[in-house]
């Protein structure tokens, strides 16, 4: 598992919880906020936004990865996810999330900032798929 100071999981805790009053949920009400470390050190948040057309809605999670990837980074050591309730990434988010490290640090974090369990992509998401079961890669 990647390792990250004490001061900045308890950055990833805040800002996972604050980005979530950016969600956009208007019909699940259901706000999620990501905030994604770095190797570098910098974090990147991401909320959940909802869509009409509901398969269209983005997770907070991937939005954070796809805002550092767009931003030049690829080398991730940890993410916070923040909900009211402490619930964990969906599928999608998991799959995502692996194809850059299934060692990439996991804080599951409730509407009062507590860290409701801390794992690992690869414990998330046992036997993923990668590039590596691609056959030309
Ligand atoms: N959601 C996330 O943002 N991340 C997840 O990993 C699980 C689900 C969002 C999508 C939707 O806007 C709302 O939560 C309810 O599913």
């Amino acid at each position: 598992m990647r390792k990250i100071t004490e001061k900045q999981r308890q950055q990833l805790i805040k800002a996972a919880n604050r980005v979530r009053a950016n969600a956009y949920a208007p019909y699940s009400n259901y706000a999620v906020g990501a905030a994604l470390l770095t190797s570098s050190g910098k974090i990147f948040r991401g909320a959940n936004v909802e869509n009409a057309a509901y398969p269209v809605t983005m997770c907070a999670e991937r939005s954070a990865v796809f805002s550092a990837v767009a931003a030049g980074e690829q080398e991730f050591n940890a993410i916070a996810v923040a909900t009211d309730n402490g619930g964990t990434p969906c599928g999608s988010c998991r799959q995502v999330l692996a194809e850059f490290g299934l060692d990439i640090k996991v804080l599951i974090v409730d509407g009062e900032e507590k860290i409701v369990r801390e794992t690992t992509v690869e414990a998330l998401l046992p036997g993923a798929f990668s590039g590596g079961d691609l056959p030309d890669s």
